[in-house]
């Protein structure tokens, strides 16, 4: 693709999404970055107008000053419109994202899924505090790097993007957003006001897939009349229950899943520091069955010795 602003891009995208690409690239030191290419022209448009594109970048500007802090929230770099097209630099995360991690080995392991989710638990946490919302949390969302620890990607800004892509801030409400809509919240698709618990029903859903290995409602295609169904599906069908897909799990671990996923907004976890002081609590009850288990088969060994001398 050669150089787009000071960044040299090469020609072939690591991904692609439902409005634009993500190439690998270098920044002028030589650093490793992604770089995204939006090329829905509802966008183009919109920042065509300076007051508008300004406003964009300003939104931007700050997010960065905000959450570029978090180890695990993606670095944002810059944002700038290049031959009518809009570019995002981020940081270059290695490694794969949850989706492609689940669609090559299953379903996570149950501690691992925790542990993940405690780490963007507290990534969320943080960037609700100062007044971010991701609004757009989903596997494809988050990176898994290669020393297991997670990375939120698209933090602002793909929500946003796809509101103007909609048309919302032309007062032009449709309800059908473009990128995935199997994650939204009820709230969030029905078009009404969303706050942190809309994230927390999101990442409850993501919980869900990494232990059933399945998306919690699938989405069989991208065309219109599957994201209204889906949209129907999310406002009015009950939430599957991850225990008929993986009958392993604990009561406990449905029981947190049916209150981070719960219709009504108001029976959610109000925060994400309620959502991990629920979730550690699994944590602590395997270490102390497993510290039972572990004195429970010494025991029968030690046993076992005695009766075969
Ligand atoms: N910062 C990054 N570092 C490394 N890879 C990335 C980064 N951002 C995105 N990717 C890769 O690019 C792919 C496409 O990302 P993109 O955000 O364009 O689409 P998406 O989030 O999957 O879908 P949608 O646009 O529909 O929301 C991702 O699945 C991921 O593999
Ligand atoms: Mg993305």
């Amino acid at each position: 693709m050669g150089k787009i602003s000071i960044y040299n891009v090469q020609d072939t995208p690591i991904g692609r999404g439902s409005i634009g690409q993500v190439y690998p690239g270098t920044d002028p030191q030589g650093n490793k970055v992604a770089i995204k290419e939006i090329l829905d022209r509802h966008v183009t448009e919109y920042l065509s107008d300076p007051h508008r594109s300004r406003h964009f970048h300003g939104c931007i500007h700050d997010g960065i000053h905000m959450l570029n802090q978090h180890p695990f929230i993606a670095k944002t770099y810059a944002s700038f419109e290049e031959r009518d097209r809009l570019y995002l630099v981020m940081e270059y995360i290695e490694g794969e994202t949850v989706e492609q991690y689940v669609k090559r080995r299953g379903a996570i392991p149950e501690s691992e899924a925790i542990h993940l989710i405690l780490d963007i638990l507290s990534a969320l946490n943080y960037a609700h505090s100062k007044g971010y919302l991701h609004r757009d949390i989903k596997p494809g969302n988050i990176m898994i790097r290669p020393d297991g620890s997670p990375c939120l990607l698209d933090f602002c800004i793909a929500r946003y993007i796809a509101d103007i892509s909609r048309g919302i801030s032309d007062s032009d409400i449709s309800w059908i957003t473009p990128g995935a809509v199997n994650y939204m919240s009820p709230e969030q698709a029905s078009g009404l006001n969303t706050d942190n618990r809309s994230d927390i029903y999101s990442l409850g859903c993501v919980l869900f897939y990494m232990l059933a290995g399945q998306h919690p409602i699938q989405k069989q295609s991208d065309d219109y009349a599957t994201r209204v169904s889906i949209i129907y599906n999310i406002c009015n069908s009950d939430f599957p229950k991850v225990r008929d897909f993986n009958p392993n799990l604990s009561q406990h671990i449905q029981q947190i899943l049916d209150r981070a996923t719960a219709r009504d907004m108001t029976k959610r976890f109000r925060s994400c520091a309620e959502f991990e002081t629920e979730l550690s609590g699994v944590i602590h009850k395997q270490d102390e069955t497993g510290w039972w288990k572990e004195v429970y088969q010494k025991l029968k060994q030690y046993i076992n010795n005695i009766i075969k001398k």
